[in-house]
């Protein structure tokens, strides 16, 4: 099937949005060093972004859980596929996202990562869409609410593809 990619959010909106937290972490962050962990593959370019905007020390560790596969609706089954390479135990913990939308894969990996035993746990992710919640989950850093459409670039993709947009676009079915 064709798609076309029509722009949401230009690549200015969205590194001044990352500047932005980055600068309320170093902030909320001041003394202490925080430990990004990044959820693959989506998270990732904004965690890249956000990390350079970071004053505090940072240090990083990735994971990667699946939950979509080619399709364009959440399966609600959530699998470890990479697990971190360092302990959380006593460590500033924040979680990068690229997109919470039905909360299910957050909900899911917050509750495992709590028991780790982190000094503290927080969520941060570059999109929400809040109307597809079916599952609780709090949120502490947000870069831009969206709505229920689904969108690419930016780490985020469709079937694979345009992670690598430097902007965030909607996808339009023909
Ligand atoms: P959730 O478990 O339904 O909250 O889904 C979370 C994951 O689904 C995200 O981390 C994304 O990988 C993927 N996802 C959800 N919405 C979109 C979208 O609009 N575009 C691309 N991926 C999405
Ligand atoms: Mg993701």
């Amino acid at each position: 099937m064709a798609e076309r990619i029509k722009v949401l959010l230009t690549e200015e909106e969205v590194d001044r949005k990352i500047k932005e937290i980055g600068e309320q972490i170093s902030k909320d962050y001041e003394g202490k060093q925080v430990h990004l962990v990044c959820v693959l593959k989506g998270g990732s370019f904004f965690m890249c972004e956000l990390a350079k905007r970071i004053t505090v020390p940072v240090s990083l560790d990735f994971m990667s859980v699946s939950s979509y596969g080619s399709s364009t609706k959440s399966s609600g089954v959530v699998k470890i596929v990479k697990d971190l390479d360092e302990p959380l135990k006593d460590k500033h913990v924040i979680v990068i996202e690229d997109i919470v939308d039905s909360g299910r894969t957050l909900s899911y990996l917050m509750a495992m990562l709590k028991d780790r035993h982190p000094a503290s746990l927080r969520l941060c992710t570059l999109l929400d869409k809040p109307d597809r919640r079916v599952v609780d989950v709090h949120v502490d850093y947000t870069g831009f609410q969206i709505p229920d459409e689904f969108v690419v670039g930016y780490g985020l993709d469709y079937d694979q593809k345009y992670r690598n947009l430097p902007y965030i676009g909607l996808v339009e079915l023909d």
